[in-house]
């Protein structure tokens, strides 16, 4: 059989993380986060100026923690401002794309229960051929406020238009509704609304 595989994609503030991480904790899989990765290599970048890295190695998964040479980072790192930008920026080479997928390969092959892994280009490229794959959606409006109550308010409206732009508009695997995925509109959908739409889709596959 298969191994258990639920992609989520869509734009920042649609709600991804906290869907994936409660289909994570109801069935007992591993949650992976694809953008973590784009982070800790733009961490990488601003901190040495290179890209020419030799070792990447995934220490512990929860909480996240990444040694890239000799360079250890922590989730908690990983989540600025800057860094917003920045692995958005990284995200458009397809050098940079091709490092992020072996990653992910490997994130899959030690996820023994099952992942539920959420990005921008989960369904459509790195997992096409996911048990159940998820485009979550929002309107901008709703997703810009989130993001910048995550943010603490250093985000802004601007910030975050220009991000999805060019998360949208880039050559190498843009954000895209995956081919099979179900689209949910996430506006105001609770949690359980939400879970309840991943579970009774499961069941049909
Ligand atoms: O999901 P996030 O905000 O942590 O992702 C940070 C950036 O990484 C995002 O703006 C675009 C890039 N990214 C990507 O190109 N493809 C993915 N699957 C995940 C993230």
């Amino acid at each position: 059989m298969n191994k258990l595989i639920i992609t989520i994609d869509g734009p920042s503030g649609s709600g991804k993380t906290t869907l994936g991480k409660a289909i994570s904790d109801r069935l007992g899989i591993t949650f992976f986060s694809s953008g973590s990765i784009y982070r800790v290599i733009a961490k990488y970048f601003l901190d040495t100026n290179d890209l020419g890295f030799d070792n990447f190695e995934i220490i512990s998964f929860e909480p996240l923690k990444i040694k890239i040479d000799e360079n250890i980072y922590h989730e908690h790192d990983l989540y600025t401002k800057e860094l917003n930008t920045k692995s958005s920026e990284l995200a458009q080479q397809i050098e940079i794309r091709a490092i992020v997928d072996n990653v992910l390969k490997f994130v899959q092959s030690s996820a023994d229960k099952g992942l539920v892994v959420e990005g921008r280009d989960m369904g459509s490229v790195v997992f096409p051929d996911a048990t159940l794959k998820i485009y979550l959606d929002a309107d901008e409006d709703i997703r810009s406020a989130r993001r910048i109550e995550q943010s603490k308010n250093l985000e802004t409206v601007d910030d975050i238009s220009e991000r999805d732009k060019r998360d949208l508009s880039r050559k190498n695997s843009p954000l895209v509704v995956p081919e099979g995925a179900i689209v949910i509109n996430n506006n105001d959908k609770t949690i359980e609304q939400l879970i309840d739409i991943v579970t009774k889709n499961l069941k049909l596959q």
